[in-house]
């Protein structure tokens, strides 16, 4: 069967759950048109029989039809050809992640890597409130792994890492995550008060995932949607959403789910960066736009040198001239020196860091 899908103005089916198995799917879309992957694919758990708690009532285990494969060799061969087809609609410098449990997520990680994409970390998510091992015989499984992988070595991916320490209060983010699994309101029921979907992911975890990995406006496709979890979230936080999911009854849910879905305004979807992401202004500029004069003279922070402007954006003290960071380092005696953080002029009799004109005209920038 030929897959056929409706495209929106810029050829991707934009916000949509496309129904059908992912990898005809996949292979309907453009090449190199999504920004990132969000796969959370079948576990191929091997359940056998049923298991039961102490009270001898029945876990709700994952033993669906769509996490049957009849053996390792089958699993394989069906993680070979969709990882293939998510590759070829990966642009240059996208990235994926896959989720996993140790069942699986072995699998996929050599997998990734016999494809040539480029695994950049792997994540712990630690679950802190996981479903006790009922039988005792064996460690309580209260993680699952995620893997992050670039489309290959030399892509130039996404990644916010002033915003991912900023949600860490200012402490770099680590690559182990404790967050609940999903429960009370956020888990969604059907008609008879039934969990709708086994492996429903908590929105934390994607909240992290893509405010970390993506900027707004990329597009995300998750081709295991489940209930919709990458597309709720990827809605709050102003990215667009693709979704492929091949059950009926997950595809309904999913669509209701992210209908009342609040996407957050502008603002709030403004992010930390780092300094070096910010705009480049050259210290020439605060000179040209008459900020500081020619002649006019500057002052070090710690008191001890100063240095005359130039007409062409460098300084003159007493021998040396250069750049505002070559004469600091000089005067200094240091290997290096930031000229932006070392010098500032005098006004009005106060002391004000050069830098502060910088900022200045960085916020006209914006
Ligand atoms: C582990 S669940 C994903 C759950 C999802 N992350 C969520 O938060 O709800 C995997 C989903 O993939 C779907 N699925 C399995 N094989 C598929 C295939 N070949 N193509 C499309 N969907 C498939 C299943 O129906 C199931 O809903």
């Amino acid at each position: 069967m030929k897959t056929t899908i409706r495209k929106g103005a810029n050829s991707l089916p934009l916000n949509e759950i496309l129904p059908g198995d992912c990898i005809e799917v996949m292979n309907a879309l453009p090449e190199e048109s999504v920004d990132l992957i969000f796969a959370d694919p079948p576990y191929n758990l091997q359940l056998r029989g049923d298991l039961h708690r102490p009270d001898n009532s029945k876990v709700d285990a994952v033993d669906d039809a769509w996490d049957q494969f009849d053996s390792f060799k089958v699993y394989d061969d069906f993680t070979r050809e969709w990882l293939k087809a998510a590759r070829r609609i990966l642009k240059p410098n996208g990235a994926i992640w896959v989720i996993g449990s140790y069942h699986n997520v072995f699998r996929l990680g050599a997998e990734l890597q016999n494809q040539g994409y480029w695994i950049l970390n792997d994540v712990v998510w630690r679950k802190s409130n996981p479903m006790p091992n009922f039988r005792g015989k064996r460690l309580t499984n209260a993680h699952e792994t995620l893997i992050w992988a670039s489309k290959n070595e030399a892509a130039k991916y996404t990644f916010n890492y002033e915003a991912l320490k900023s949600l860490n209060e200012g402490i770099q983010m680590r690559s182990d995550w404790v967050l609940p699994i999903c429960n009370g309101g956020e888990r969604l029921k059907d008609d008879n008060g039934d969990k709708a979907h086994p492996t429903q992911k908590p929105e934390s975890l994607l909240h992290r995932v893509i405010l970390g990995t993506t900027n707004p406006g990329d597009v995300i496709l998750d081709p295991f949607f489940g209930t919709g979890t990458t597309g709720a979230v990827a809605k709050m936080l102003g990215r667009e959403f693709i979704g492929i999911e091949r059950e009926e009854k997950y595809r309904e849910v999913a669509e209701k789910r992210i209908a009342s879905v609040r996407k957050f305004d502008k603002d709030a979807l403004r992010v930390s960066t780092s300094k070096r992401a910010e705009p480049r202004v050259p210290f020439g500029q605060l000179v040209e736009r008459g900020m500081l004069r020619p002649g006019e003279e500057l002052y070090s922070m710690n008191g001890r040198q100063k240095a005359k402007v130039r007409a062409d954006g460098t300084l003159i003290a007493n021998d040396v001239k250069g750049s505002i960071h070559q004469v600091g380092a000089h005067l200094e005696g240091a290997p290096s020196c930031n000229g932006w953080t070392y010098w500032a002029f005098k006004r009005d009799g106060k002391t004000v860091p050069i830098d502060v004109l910088r900022q200045q005209i960085r916020a006209e920038m914006q």
